[in-house]
């Protein structure tokens, strides 16, 4: 096809730029490459955007430590006071500390200042996001938060925005890149130790990986894409939350049993009364959407009544796709975009739906018989019983939760060690 070329626009280039006045709370993993990014990129965001960001202040813990050579050490302090001084006479504060405190200190001493806050610490936003989108509102300021939830996936946005998506009944998906890297690693035939250690050498995951492992981080983002979708404030939903733990391997192999994989799948549900929400190990289908997400990847499914499905997928960890991401809130909070947040509430309710489940125990002795037996006991109807390796893993007809966990501390109180997914519908 020939291209008529004096059809196409290009962006014009602005000369002049506007000075941000930029501090930085933390330089660590994403805050270091997000002093890259400013350094390298200043020419492209001045051309783009006509805007200039000036660092002027750089918090950190320990004075010490290696930075970014693109960084004046000048602008380094480890002193919060000294930092929110000069955050007062900032434009945008860039908040890559993590954890609750001192980043909720300076969130609400910037909000309350009037400035426009950008962060990437889902811990604070899943806390407390709404109270300091109010904060922020009452004192003329605003809250971003693009790379809290998959942080290279413009999720939050696409929820944020007017009417881009209308009706939403669900959204799902993998919202943690450790955990997915380490399931990754385990289909192609590692340990758990090993897999887990590749992980944190590529720096997926953090020196204490609990929280990923656990899925309260996957928890956290959830809350906030809830909170989005749903209106629902993110402290109050319930998440039914099962992480990878000590059975990682267990669970591998009962899904491979039932030729399928596990993935663990954050997933919040409207139903006529409310919005439920999970977090846990979930048997997909070998080949399917959510299987084909692997290493660090991340993906987010987002079903609505007037939409359809939409799948946006991408990095959901590491600095560099999570500084981007910071970058673009910078340059909307720079440009005094709008942000839109949900006023109308769902209520979180917690999940007795009936879902089909896999079981696996390792096959020693009587191991096969205990878990039929057991499940036929809780009265269960077993669909599939399969074998691979040391594993047997039952698939059961639809039932809630609560009957499974029945049948779990059956299996436990016979000395077995029960792997649990939930069944993918797909699968
Ligand atoms: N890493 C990722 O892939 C990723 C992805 C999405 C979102 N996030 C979020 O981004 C945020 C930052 O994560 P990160 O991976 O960049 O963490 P990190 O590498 O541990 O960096 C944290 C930075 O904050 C500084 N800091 C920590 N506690 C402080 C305190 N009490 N006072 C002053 N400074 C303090 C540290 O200073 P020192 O350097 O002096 O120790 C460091 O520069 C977190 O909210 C995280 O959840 C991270």
């Amino acid at each position: 096809m020939k291209i008529d070329e004096s059809r196409i626009r290009i962006p014009a280039v602005r000369r002049g730029a506007r000075t941000v006045r930029v501090v930085l709370a933390g330089c660590g993993t994403v805050g270091g490459e997000l002093v890259r990014i400013l350094h390298h990129a200043a020419d492209e965001i001045r051309q783009r955007h006509g805007l200039h960001f000036e660092l002027v202040r750089v918090l950190v813990a320990h004075g010490g430590r290696p930075r970014p050579g693109e960084l004046d050490r000048a602008l380094l302090t480890t002193d919060v006071d000294a930092f929110l001084a000069a955050a007062a006479g900032a434009d945008v504060v860039v908040e890559a500390i993590g954890g609750i405190d001192p980043a909720l200190r300076i969130a609400t001493e910037a909000l309350r200042g009037g400035k426009r806050l950008v962060t990437a610490n889902k811990a604070l936003v899943a806390a407390h996001g709404p109270e300091l989108v109010a904060l922020g509102r009452r004192h003329g300021g605003r809250l971003d938060f693009e790379s809290a939830a998959a942080g290279g996936i413009p999720i939050v946005r696409a929820l944020r925005e007017p009417l881009s998506l209308t009706g939403i009944t669900s959204v799902r998906g993998i919202l943690n890149g450790t955990t997915n890297y380490v399931l990754s690693r385990l289909e192609d035939g590692w340990s758990f130790p090993d897999a887990l250690a590749d992980t944190q050498a590529r720096g997926f995951a953090e020196a204490d990986p609990s929280r990923d492992l656990s899925g309260e981080d996957a928890a956290d983002k959830l809350r906030i894409l809830v909170w989005l979708a749903f209106g629902v404030e993110p402290a109050r939903l319930q998440v039914r939350r099962r992480g990878l733990g000590d059975d990682a391997e267990r669970l591998a192999r009962t899904a491979r049993a039932l030729d399928g994989a596990v993935r663990i799948v954050a997933e919040a549900v409207r139903t006529p009364e409310g919005v439920t929400a999970s977090v846990e190990p979930v048997l997909v289908a070998a080949g399917g959407d959510l299987a084909r997400t692997r290493d660090e990847a991340n993906l987010v499914v987002v079903d609505s009544r007037w939409n359809g499905r939409i799948a946006l997928g991408g990095p959901g960890a590491g600095g560099g796709p999570t500084a981007s991401a910071l970058l673009s809130d910078m340059v909307r909070a720079a440009r005094r975009q709008r942000a839109v947040h949900p006023s109308s509430a769902v209520p979180p309710i917690p999940d007795r739906r009936p879902h089909a489940w896999a079981v696996g125990v390792e096959r020693g002795r009587g191991a096969q018989e205990a878990l039929g037996h057991t499940l036929a006991r809780v009265g269960i109807n077993n669909e599939r019983m399969a074998w691979t390796g040391g594993t047997v893993a039952a698939r059961t007809e639809p039932v809630p939760w609560a009957r499974i966990g029945l049948a779990v501390r059956a299996l436990e109180s016979q000395g077995l060690t029960p792997a649990v997914l939930r069944v993918d519908a797909d699968a």
